[in-house]
């Protein structure tokens, strides 16, 4: 018999719902600040560790793209997607599937080129050296217009083979999925995969618009859905994933204690749930973090954080195949337990 801890340990994982900017950890941020001559507001990691304290969203994106200044060559991009790889290695997460934010780069006049270039070395390193495949999703920051979205996915156009997807996120109120109907119209006819953040704190009807309008393949948080009994049976039904992040909604105030968290009332819907870390640099823990933190205030056992990673193969962009391989690891873990 194991603890929960050692269980999550050692159970393989893959995570869905990561924006690779929220894995800035305070210390690289500093070394980056030196290296690259950008000055911070603060003065020390405690100070930055001090500032992360957020009531809402909003509060929190403010932060986080600031502290992406120090973000200004392709080297810089590697260092950010090695150091979460070296997480992903040490929570035992197998699968990743990456967001990033372009806009957040090329509007500060870092070159589209230099952040895909930065972010998928690393993630080839990551294949070659620890057997850790990944994904990249590039995210259209929904609080800008639909012609800059065109635009970014415009850039994208020469490094189609390194992207897989693309999601929207940022500030959800006031920016309903509706707005980007066409781009992602646009995007699917480019072969590419669609996912979209819907439901942290934006109503159901963004959820509904994501499925409908614009098609997606898995909703990033979701919460909200769960006020909606017409939409909870449509997500079941046609088994769309959401992929959830406990302590991201804990920090930023979507709940207001993970005892009080959604997660168990999803899965016994029949809700194909999946846990995330979000932006993990900000919200106090990495995946396995998340899936103990989650355990303990809900009183999970070993077989429902099976089902959690099990779900986390399934809702993957990952062959039939490797997904069949992947499910038969954590039965072995789960009948070894
Ligand atoms: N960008 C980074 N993290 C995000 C989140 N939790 N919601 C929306 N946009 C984000
Ligand atoms: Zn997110």
């Amino acid at each position: 018999m194991s603890t929960i801890a050692e269980f999550v340990q050692r159970l393989p994982k893959a995570e869905l719902h990561l924006h690779i900017e929220g894995s800035l950890e305070p210390e690289l941020m500093f070394r980056l600040a030196q290296r690259n001559g950008v000055s911070l507001t603060y003065d020390s990691v405690e100070e930055i560790r001090s500032a992360y304290r957020f009531s809402n969203l909003q509060e929190f994106l403010d932060i986080y793209y600031q502290g992406m200044a120090v973000l200004l060559h392709e080297q810089d991009f590697y260092d950010l997607t090695w150091a979460y790889i070296e997480q992903c290695r040490s929570n035992n997460v197998v699968h990743c599937e990456i967001f990033f934010d372009p806009q957040a780069h090329t509007d500060r006049g870092v070159g589209f080129e230099s952040v895909v270039a930065g972010i998928s070395r690393a993630l080839q390193d990551a294949r070659d050296k620890y057997s850790i495949s990944s994904r990249l999703i590039m995210c259209f920051l929904r609080h800008l217009s639909e012609e800059r979205a065109f635009a970014s996915l415009d850039e994208a156009l020469p490094y189609l083979h390194l992207i897989h997807g693309v999601g929207l996120d940022s500030s959800e109120l006031g920016h309903p999925p509706e707005k980007f109907e066409r781009v992602f119209a646009a995007a699917h006819a480019l072969g590419l995969k669609k996912v979209a953040h819907a439901g942290e704190e934006g109503p159901p009807e963004y959820v509904w618009q994501a499925l409908q309008l614009l098609e997606v393949a898995r909703i990033d948080h979701g919460n909200r859905a769960l006020e909606d009994s017409g939409l909870v049976q449509a997500l079941v039904k046609s088994k769309i994933p959401l992929t959830v992040c406990p302590l991201s909604n804990l920090s930023l105030g979507v709940v207001d204690s993970l005892e009080n968290h959604p997660l168990k009332t999803m899965l016994d819907a029949g809700l194909l749930v999946t846990i995330n870390s979000d932006d993990p640099a900000y919200f106090g823990g990495y995946l396995n973090e998340n899936y103990l933190r989650i355990a303990q205030a809900l009183k999970l056992n070993a077989s429902q954080m099976s089902v959690l990673a099990q779900n986390s193969f399934k809702a993957s962009f990952l062959s039939s195949t490797e997904i069949a391989l992947r499910l038969a690891e954590v039965e072995r873990c789960q009948s070894h337990k």
